[in-house]
């Protein structure tokens, strides 16, 4: 674990950590698209749980085509953030001046089955990875929180005054909120941390240029891979769940996001940073505003892609709300960001990924 000469000890670095994974890839992409990034240096750590490496390579695939686009290094290390001595001798190595946070287990289902490899995971490796951080003096972080904090909606849109962890559905869910709360106790503690939480609604779509996406492993628990699955032919027919909820057609209502929206939101995030009168922890939603129901969803996806998605209605899955989507005025208004992609664009993205990738990163 050695910078690969002296130069890179004394650049400004970012430490991505998760970066290999769908949202963490997508995020170093816009950050090294963009020369006004081209100060830091890219610092990935990722222990490869959900993320795919091809045999022979060192790096993760997303990473080595990243690097391919744009000629740019990323430097790599595959570490669990648990691993704190590990996490030490990156931060010893490299100049690190901010951390955007992505690492952890997601799958909302399994969560429930396994709550300690979740609390793990998302919580103690939260925890170990902030002491290493205040250890080296860095305190600048972006952290990957979820509309899933706000559990049942009370009203909407969503913002961000409404209450968080209030009937939360999953450990997943209650690991984001938990973490949300230690990063607010740790701004009480001492004035040196800024931490922005961007609560993502529904990311969705891949790159413009198809060539990184979502690669799911196994049969994907959410709608967009799913039905891209099924219009690939990898899955028989998405099912419905439930089509009895109080929504424009019965089917659930959700603000999907672009990934390159979501990306271009972390990066704005950082530029926050370079305020020295910003500080403390904020809440920043990321979505478009705009719901759709899972049929609208199904529709657009069949205009983008041309092909037909099978379905059948089937009863609700639990857990899952009717309706969710946000208020995204605060980051209009602190990170002068708003989705600039819709609907018809997140399919067309997530369909020409699909497409060309019929079994993701594997075909690369
Ligand atoms: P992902 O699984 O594609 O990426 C997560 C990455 O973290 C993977 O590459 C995985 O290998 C790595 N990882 C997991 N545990 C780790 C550990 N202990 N140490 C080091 N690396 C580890 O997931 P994603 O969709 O890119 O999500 C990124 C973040 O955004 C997560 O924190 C997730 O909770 C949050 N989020 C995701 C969504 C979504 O729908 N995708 C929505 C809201 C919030
Ligand atoms: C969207 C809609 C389903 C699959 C999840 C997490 C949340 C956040 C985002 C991380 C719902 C319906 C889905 C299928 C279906 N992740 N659906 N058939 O549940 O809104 O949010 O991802 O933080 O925490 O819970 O997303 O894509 O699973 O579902 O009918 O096979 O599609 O019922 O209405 P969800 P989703």
């Amino acid at each position: 674990m050695k910078p690969q000469n002296a130069e890179s000890i004394m650049a400004p670095a970012i430490l991505v950590t998760g970066g290999a994974g769908y949202v963490g890839s997508h995020t170093v992409m816009s950050m090294l698209e963009r020369s006004e990034s081209v100060e830091f240096e890219i610092v990935v750590v990722d222990n490869l749980s959900n993320a795919y490496r091809s045999e022979g390579q060192k790096k993760p695939a997303p990473l080595r085509i990243i690097e391919e686009m744009t000629g740019k290094n990323i430097h790599f290390y595959e570490l669990d953030i648990r691993d704190k001595e590990g996490l030490d001798k990156i931060f010893a190595a490299h100049n690190i001046e901010c951390v955007i946070h992505f690492a952890a287990l997601k799958a909302v289902g399994e969560s429930v089955e396994k709550p300690l490899e979740y609390y793990q995971a998302n919580i103690s490796g939260t925890c170990t990875l902030f002491e290493v951080m205040r250890d080296h003096g860095v305190y600048k972080l972006v952290y990957s929180s979820s509309c899933t904090v706000y559990g049942e909606p009370e009203k909407l849109p969503l913002d961000e005054s409404h209450p968080t962890g209030r009937g939360l559905a999953s450990p997943y869910g209650r690991s984001k909120y938990f973490c949300e709360e230690i990063m607010k106790d740790l701004c009480k503690s001492d004035p040196k941390w800024v931490v922005i939480s961007l609560r993502y609604f529904n990311p969705v779509g891949a790159h413009h240029s198809g060539r990184i996406g979502e690669d799911p492993t196994g049969i994907p628990n959410n709608l967009m891979p799913f039905i891209a699955q099924v219009a690939v032919g990898r899955l028989k027919e998405l099912v419905v769940f439930g089509d009895d909820y109080p929504t424009i057609d019965g089917t659930g209502v959700r603000d999907y996001i672009h990934v390159e929206d979501l990306a271009e939101g972390h990066v704005k995030a950082i530029k926050l940073f370079k305020d020295p009168a910003f500080s403390g922890f904020h809440a920043i939603n990321l979505g478009t505003g705009t719901g759709y129901s899972v049929l609208q969803v199904v529709a657009a996806f069949e205009r983008a892609s041309g092909r037909r998605v099978a379905r059948r209605a089937a009863a609700r899955r639990a857990g899952d709300v009717a309706a969710n989507y946000a208020d995204a005025a605060r980051a209009r208004r602190l990170l002068a960001w708003r989705a600039a992609r819709g609907l018809p664009d997140m399919c067309r993205d997530a369909w020409n990924w699909q497409s060309r990738h019929p079994h993701g990163f594997r075909d690369c």
